[in-house]
Formats: structure tokens, sequence, C-alpha cells
């Protein structure tokens, strides 16, 4: 087993702390007061290739490995998840959709200028009545022949006012239940679609999250995804890669807030001494420590076996639970070593905190991803 990291790994992941630390920091918190969405910072992602990391060159992408793109989403969202979840879902939810279950008119098509980064991709899978109970589809997609009729309502979706290419499940044969269910490419200015309102979250304020609503949206056959039924398929396995991404961002918030802890404690005297002379403060910080180290690990370990082609979906889950889970943890205990000052906006740990709950929500909330674990080992 070899824990090092490539030359090209490495550069990758310190091209992404530079990004991060000179572009997005300075204005990470007038963009999480105002929820105001990162265009700019968007196209700098774009052309540094992190928005089709791991999409094969001939499709327009970076050719990247998963571990690569751990190490680059554990930098960026040390710094900004909001950013962080934009390049999460366009890399690991749309482009790894696209590139591993499209057919080729469908990659040459839609696949490239989302690996290109010129537009966003979003993935409308929950809906106002299925969040982790996803093969309950409301929308539906009658099918017309040569074409599909969607109508229905999606929930919680990130990109969904900035994205111009949807990937939509919607339910055909309600009687098949998760095998009546299908996947379409559907462009966002199709006519019938309508964005609701930006949503005032709690944490990565700066993401575009929205509803969307589907009224009579005519949607050609060839834009569906697979054989007939195959959606729910699709969406689990997309959703087990993308799992890695919200894992690794998990990991960037928990590093990030780790990060601002340790050097607070050193420099914070109280009692005579720097804070982290102190037994209580310094086990504190050294819990944090092997807990982010055991979270890094199990995204890599998740990554690895994705570019191995080896199963991921036990893998990816426990990285995400137990990531998301120690953001929350780490992040929280963050405050508590800032004290007072943790509570105000300009020692950026209280964001963090706000940001880790929500990787606890999506992408599957972490009981998901303990269902998710349990049910292999029933399996055995
Ligand atoms: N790979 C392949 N097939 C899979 C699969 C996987 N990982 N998981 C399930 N399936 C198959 C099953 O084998 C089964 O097929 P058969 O009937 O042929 O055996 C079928 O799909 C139905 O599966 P289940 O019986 O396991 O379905 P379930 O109703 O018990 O639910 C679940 C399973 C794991 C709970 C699933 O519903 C789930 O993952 N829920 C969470 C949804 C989620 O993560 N939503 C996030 C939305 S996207 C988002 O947040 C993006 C964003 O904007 C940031």
């Amino acid at each position: 087993m070899n824990f090092e990291f490539t030359e090209e790994q490495l550069m990758i992941r310190q091209a992404a702390r530079d990004f991060a630390q000179r572009e997005l920091l300075p204005d990470v918190l007038e963009r999480d007061e105002n929820a105001r969405f990162p265009a700019d910072h968007v196209k700098k992602l774009a052309e540094l290739g992190f928005l089709g990391m791991m999409v094969p060159p001939e499709y327009d992408g970076g050719g990247m490995d998963s571990i690569s793109y751990v190490l680059a989403m554990e930098e960026i969202a040390k710094v900004d998840a909001s950013v962080a979840v934009i390049m999460s879902v366009n890399n690991s939810l749309v482009c790894y959709g696209l590139n591993r279950f499209c057919n080729e008119e469908q990659k040459q098509k839609y696949l490239k200028p989302l690996a290109r980064g010129e537009i966003l991709g979003a993935f409308l899978l929950s809906e106002p009545e299925a969040g982790s109970d996803a093969t309950h589809q409301y929308t539906s997609a009658e099918d017309k022949g040569d074409y599909y009729l969607l109508n229905g309502t999606k929930n919680w979706i990130t990109n969904g006012g900035s994205a111009s290419t949807y990937i939509v499940m919607a339910q055909t044969h309600p009687e098949k239940r998760s095998h009546g269910i299908n996947a379409f490419i559907v462009p966002k200015d199709t006519p019938g679609i309508t964005v609701g309102p930006h949503e005032n979250k709690m944490g990565m304020r700066s993401s575009d999250t929205h509803s969307v609503m589907f009224q009579d949206v005519k949607v050609p056959k060839e834009n569906r995804i697979g054989e007939d039924g195959f959606g729910f398929k699709f969406a689990m396995m997309v959703l087990e890669a993308g799992r890695i991404g919200i894992a690794s961002q998990a990991l960037g918030i928990a590093s990030g807030a780790f990060e601002r802890a340790v050097a607070y404690a050193k420099e914070r005297k109280a009692f005579g001494t720097e804070i982290i002379n102190h037994q209580s403060l310094a086990f504190k910080l050294s819990d944090m420590a092997v807990k982010i180290e055991n979270a890094r690990n199990l995204c890599l370990k998740a990554a690895w076996l994705k570019d191995q082609h080896k199963p991921i979906t036990v893998a990816s889950a426990m990285a995400k639970q137990y990531a998301a889970d120690i953001a929350m943890e780490v992040t929280t205990e963050a405050v508590q070593i800032h004290g007072g000052y943790g509570y105000v906006k300009e020692y950026h740990v209280e964001r963090l905190m706000r940001e880790a709950k929500l990787t606890q929500i999506y992408e599957g909330t972490s009981e998901i991803q303990k269902i998710i674990i349990s049910r292999s080992l029933m399996k055995g």
C-alpha cells in the first residue's frame, strides 16, 4: 500500500490551495452575507479545469483521477464550501453521470460544454415529498411516442438557477416503482420550466438552491439516459460516486475550521500562557486531528476504489457519513475554542459550522448512509 501522492496530484492540490486562498478567501464573508452567487470564481474554476476534472480529454475534461479530485475539493471547501458544492455537483453528479452512462451523441452534445465549464449542470432527484425516499418520484414522464411529457416539481436543487443543463429523474411507469423511473437530459431553457426563488439558506449561502417546476415539458426520446426504466439505478450509481465529493467537501470544512482553531490557540493567551498549552484544549485539538485524518483516509480510499473500478457503494457511504458527522463536531469545537470570537463572522468558524450542517443532510443524510452500510452488513 502506497500512501504517497504523485507529483501530479500534489500539483493539483497546490493549484486548488492557491486558488482558494488568493481568489475565494477575500470575498467569502461578503458572499455568505449577501447570498451572492460566485459567478466570476466559477469562470476561474473552469479555466483551471476544475469543473470537468475526471472527464477524459476526448470529451474536453481534465482526465484527472478521483484522488486529485478529493485533494482539490478539500482545499476549496476549507475556504468556501459554496464554491465546493457547485464544483462537486458539476463534476461528480452531472459530468460523471453523463460520461459513464450516456451514448456518444449525448456526450458530444451535452458533456463537452459541461466538462469545459462553459455551462453548469444540476441533478434533479429530490422532490417536495421525496427526499430520502427517492423511489417515490411524483414527477411524471409520460411516454408520448417520440417524446416524453414532464410534469412535477423538484426541490433543493443545487445550481438550479445557474445551470443550463439539468439531469431530471421522473416516473414513467408508476406500477413498476423504482424500475419505472427514467433519467433525462433537459436543457433549462426548454419551454414549460420555471425556476423558483433562491432559497435563503443557513449555510452555503452563495451556492444557488432552487425549486424547479415542470409543466408539460417536452423532452425528446433521444434525451433519455439508458434503457427505459434505468433512471433509478442511474441516480443511485451517480449518487454513490457523488458522495465522495460531498465527503471531501465535509473534510475540507473540518480541516478549515481545525487550522483556524490551531492558529487561534497558539496566539490567544489566558491564565498566563497561550491557550494551546492548556491540556484540556490540546486534547480537544488532538481529538479533532484524529477525526480529520480518519475522514481523509476514508475519502481517499473511496476515491482509490473508484479509480480502480471497484465497488464503492459502502466505501462512499462510510466516507460521506463519517466526514459529515465529524465536520459538525470539529466545527462546533472550533467555535468553542474561539470563545466569543467564534460566534462572530470575522473569525469564519461560525460560517464553517453552518456549512458543516448541510453535509449531514444533502446527497443522502447521515441516516441514509447508515442504511446503506447496514444493508451491506445484513447481506454479508
Ligand atoms: N447501485 C445500483 N443499484 C442500486 C443502488 C446502487 N447504489 N442502490 C439501489 N439500487 C437498486 C436496488 O438494487 C434495487 O433494484 P432491484 O429492485 O432490481 O433489486 C432498486 O435500486 C431499489 O433500491 P432499494 O430497494 O434499495 O430502494 P429503497 O427505496 O430501499 O431506497 C435508498 C434506497 C438507498 C434509501 C435510496 O432511496 C437513497 O439513496 N436515498 C437518498 C437519496 C439522496 O441521496 N438524495 C440526494 C439528492 S441529490 C443532492 O442532494 C444533490 C445536491 O444538490 C447537492
